[in-house]
């Protein structure tokens, strides 16, 4: 599937985004596209220096095919927030594109999607990543960091540190989905934790953007 990518290589930036994003809007690699009503590529600035990924759509994205729209979304704006950023100045994407959801008690619930869906559409982030090229990586929870960093990454041993993939500085934190699930002490430790992490995050965008000039 490397040639999915190559087949855009040569054009500009937003070129090869419009280009994968109508890849991904048509794809059928694996049946999370049976049950779609939109695909969900991916919003924000493609010329920021952080990209942001997440676990998959949800109910709310599937309906509107943008990125964290629901309450997980509205924690994210607020996590960003907290260090003067907003969905503007980053790039916002998932390891898959389409809702991963499971019948249960008559009507369909959002589920974790499986290896193969993951593996299915890890050439699309992978052309996000090539083309925008970030500086500096943010996964949103267990299945992102098992996704960009490495399949054996545990979320509560290993968020907050960094790590190199292919030259970019890459750090997990818990997904905004999993501190909303949180309770009492649990939700004060959760909640410091990201926000310690996503202060270490700024820092590093901060210092690409300086180096940017
Ligand atoms: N959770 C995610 O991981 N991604 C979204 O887009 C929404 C919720």
């Amino acid at each position: 599937m490397d040639s999915l990518f190559e087949s855009v290589e040569g054009e500009n930036r937003e070129e090869r985004l419009a280009e994968l994003a109508r890849q991904v809007s048509v794809c059928t690699r694996c049946d999370l596209a049976l049950n779609r009503t939109n695909t969900v590529f991916g919003t924000g600035d493609p010329y920021s220096p952080l990209m942001l990924v997440g676990e998959g759509p949800g109910e709310n994205e599937d309906a509107t095919g943008l990125p964290f729209v629901g309450r997980a979304g509205k924690l994210l704006d607020d996590i960003l927030a907290a260090v003067d950023l907003t969905r503007q100045d980053v790039y916002i994407t998932n390891i898959v594109k389409c809702r991963a959801a499971a019948q249960e008690g008559g009507r369909l619930k959002n589920r974790q999607p499986r290896t193969g869906e993951i593996r299915a559409c890890n050439p699309y982030l992978q052309g996000q990543i090539e083309a925008i090229k970030p500086r500096v990586i943010l996964c949103l929870g267990g299945p992102a960091a098992k996704t960009v960093i490495d399949k054996d990454f545990k979320i509560t041993k290993d968020r907050g540190k960094w790590y190199d993939v292919d030259g970019i500085k890459t750090m997990a934190t818990f997904h905004p989905a999993y501190v909303l699930r949180q309770r009492g002490d649990d939700l004060d430790r959760a909640k410091r934790a990201v926000w310690k992490d996503v202060q270490a995050v700024y820092a590093e965008y901060q210092k690409a953007l300086e180096e940017r000039g």
